[in-house]
């Protein structure tokens, strides 16, 4: 084998980040706090621009958790949505729009609902501000005033918690839906820095769930990578 050719690590590797699928229906079962810890110390190795590691992570598990999922539904049902960070479907160009709208099809397509079936596909989204039955949820709040250059360092951080999450045999599904609510996650947790980028809920995948069998497309690397000599 050459020397820059394939390795153990190599193996280990593509089975870890080609083995990390979004869930989307939990167990109820605890992650052990050991594992928690280990999984969240490993997530802190991630880099970032001059090592300035401008993340800040509030976990919820048990009564905290079951609140938190009350007061999104309270939120929801008001209509009391709350962005950090500025949302609009503009943001995308083309080919990324037909690249979500394929995945609304196969990801709703999987939970029987309809693509006009507004109300069903409107319910599972409230339903999913309960973590899509996860016994933990990770907020992911980007501290300073950076902006995209400082998201860009959480975004590591994100991959690579989610990595260690694999690692450690804990399932995951990063929400975005859950920065909607950036208030009411501020208020029930006592926050009083930072803007919210992402909520990921985590736990064990329940393996009989329709849902979890989607699985996800990428497009080719030609299409996203140029390598110049
Ligand atoms: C920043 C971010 C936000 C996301 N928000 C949601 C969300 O609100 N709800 C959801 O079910 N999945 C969400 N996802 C999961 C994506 O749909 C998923 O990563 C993508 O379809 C690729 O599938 P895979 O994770 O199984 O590889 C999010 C992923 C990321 C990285």
């Amino acid at each position: 084998m050459s020397e820059f050719g394939p390795t153990e690590l190599s193996g280990c590797a593509e089975k870890l980040i080609r083995g990390r699928h979004s869930t989307r229906a939990f167990r109820p079962e605890a992650v052990p706090e050991d594992t928690m810890r280990r999984i969240f110390s490993l997530a802190g190795t991630a880099p970032s621009n001059s090592n300035a590691q401008p993340w800040q992570l509030e976990v919820v598990s048990g009564a905290a958790r079951q609140r938190l999922a009350d007061a999104l539904q309270v939120a929801h049902t008001a209509g009391h949505t709350s962005v950090d960070f500025p949302y609009s479907e503009g943001m995308y160009a083309r080919v990324h729009r037909t690249r979500r709208a394929a995945f609304g099809a196969e990801l709703y397509g999987a939970l029987g609902i309809g693509p006009d079936d507004h109300a069903a596909r409107a319910a599972y989204d409230a339903e999913s501000l309960r973590f899509y039955g996860a016994p933990h949820a990770a907020f992911l709040f980007v501290h300073g005033d950076g902006e995209a250059r400082l998201a860009a360092d959480v975004g590591a951080y994100l991959q690579t918690l989610l990595l260690a999450m694999t690692a450690y045999g804990v399932d995951s599904c990063p929400q975005g839906l859950l920065s909607f609510y950036a208030d009411t996650v501020r208020a029930e947790l006592g926050v009083t820095g930072g803007k919210l980028l992402v909520g990921v809920s985590f736990g064990y995948a329940d393996e009989a769930a329709p849902v979890n069998r989607v699985r996800t497309e990428r497009a080719p690397v030609a299409s996203t990578t140029a390598f110049h000599d």
